[in-house]
């Protein structure tokens, strides 16, 4: 599977993360200290877009019920909470990202 160009690093110097769409799927790509990373966007507990939620560091809080992920890998950091249980939620998938001059590309199959 090819890599797909989803932007420029320049577009994410401010903002940290940005979400693209790249088949069908959301995808949130993150810039953290230079480095890029790219997971999906749709929380996998009940959809909350992370794009939307507060990044500390290197990591995203869904803005749904506050589940903590590390930009970096996808993996849950903190389990969010539903009232006063914590949901079921698992890592986020995570995809490949290179940069090539100045272009993002990541791989999605
Ligand atoms: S939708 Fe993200 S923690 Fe519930």
């Amino acid at each position: 599977m090819e890599y797909v160009k989803v932007g420029k690093t320049a577009d994410l110097v401010e903002k940290k993360v940005m979400k693209v769409a790249v088949k069908g799927k959301d995808i949130l790509i993150s810039n953290i200290k230079g480095e890029y990373f790219a997971i999906d966007n749709k929380c996998n507990h009940m959809g909350g877009s992370l794009v939307e939620g507060n990044i500390e560091g290197n990591k995203v809080i869904c803005p749904k019920h506050g589940s903590v992920f590390d930009l970096k890998t996808g993996k849950v950091e903190e389990k969010g909470k539903l009232f006063f249980l914590k949901v079921k939620v698992k890592d986020q998938r995570k995809y490949p990202v290179k940069i090539e001059g100045n272009d993002i590309y990541i791989k999605v199959e």
